[in-house]
């Protein structure tokens, strides 16, 4: 009988041998371990042994099973990683990888940049923390004009004894530009200006302009108005139409508030963007072009109130709130 077990165990050894997933370590221990496995069977055999050889007998059969139980043990720890993983699932539906998209004020910048970049403009820029003399002087506004008031500007720290603000317009740019080049200059510069407001459905703190200037020998009233013709039927639609009101802007002269007739919810209505007019000659001086010799056109127009409009937005604040379900929208 020793030699039996002996047998049986040497065979459930190279049983094992073999085993390489889950399923056949199972029928390995059913067969050799389980409560009605072969090692059992022996065991049972083990009552009808002669009584003198049952000690031995019984000592080598433990010593099997233990040989069996650890052997079992460690082809599970084997095994393992394939009895913890379930088979891939190739019909599952998958993650949705959420899909992005652009910021409706950005793509509104850029259609705007676009349709002044096929009418000969450059883009110009410029920094939102600027000087007293890019915001204020340069411009034709005088110490002491009530643009200045602390009450209407988000006044810094002074720097090495120079006020900074953030701007509160972007006709900064402007100057910039024309201080960096000489004429001819046709650029515009579209970026965040910054004032005091309370915040209500047509006022932000902080909102963005779209800043346009051109100078040249014999640049007149018609070639802004032409200007701002084509802007409105490539934004608005082809039966968009312009009209000024004389207005007073200290850095135009003439200067005239801009509307655009536009197609609102199936409705034409004028809607006022903004400003224009012929660039002051003492703003052309101030940054040494000479007036006699150059003049040019400007204007600014209000970047949200064109993509409130343009897409029937009646609130400002949901463009700065980024709600996704709001813009998701667009
Ligand atoms: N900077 C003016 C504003 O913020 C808008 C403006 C008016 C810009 C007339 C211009 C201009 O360039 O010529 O209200």
């Amino acid at each position: 009988m020793l030699q039996q077990i002996q047998q049986q165990e040497t065979q459930a050894l190279s049983e094992a041998q073999s085993i390489a997933d889950a399923a056949s370590l199972e029928v390995w221990r059913i067969t050799w371990i389980g409560s009605n496995g072969k090692l059992k069977a022996i065991m049972e055999s083990l009552k009808s042994a002669p009584k003198d050889q049952k000690p031995s007998l019984g000592k080598r059969l433990n010593e099997m099973k233990q040989v069996l139980d650890s052997e079992f043990e460690l082809r599970k720890q084997g095994v393992g990683t394939t009895v913890a993983r379930p088979a891939m699932d190739l019909t599952e539906p998958g993650l949705r990888m959420g899909e992005g998209r652009r910021h409706i004020l950005s793509r509104t910048i850029a259609d705007i940049v676009q349709i002044f970049g096929r009418m000969g403009f450059d883009v110009a820029e410029g920094p939102e923390v600027e000087d007293e003399w890019h915001n204020f002087t340069a411009l034709n506004i005088p110490d002491g004009h009530p643009a200045r008031e602390p009450t209407d500007n988000f006044y810094m720290s002074e720097q090495g004894g120079v006020r900074r603000l953030l701007r509160t317009q972007t006709s900064t740019v402007q100057i910039r530009a024309m201080e960096a080049g000489k004429p001819p200059l046709k650029v515009v510069a579209v970026g965040r200006v910054y004032r005091p407001d309370t915040h209500d459905a047509t006022h932000f703190s902080m909102f963005h302009q779209i800043e346009g200037l051109f100078v040249d020998k014999g640049v007149t009233m018609v070639d802004l108005k032409t200007t701002l013709w084509h802007f409105a039927r490539a934004c608005f639609g082809p039966e968009a139409e312009v009209r000024m009101r004389p207005s007073f802007f200290p850095f135009t002269e003439p200067s005239a508030e801009v509307d655009m007739k536009m197609c609102i919810k199936g409705v034409w209505r004028w809607v006022e963007l903004g400003g224009c007019g012929m660039v002051d000659p003492a703003v052309l001086t101030s940054v040494g072009i000479d007036p006699e010799v150059f003049t040019g056109f400007a204007f600014g127009l209000g970047v949200e109130r064109i993509a409130m409009r343009r897409h029937g937005i009646s609130d400002i604040r949901l463009l700065f709130e980024n709600d996704i379900r709001f813009l998701r929208q667009f």
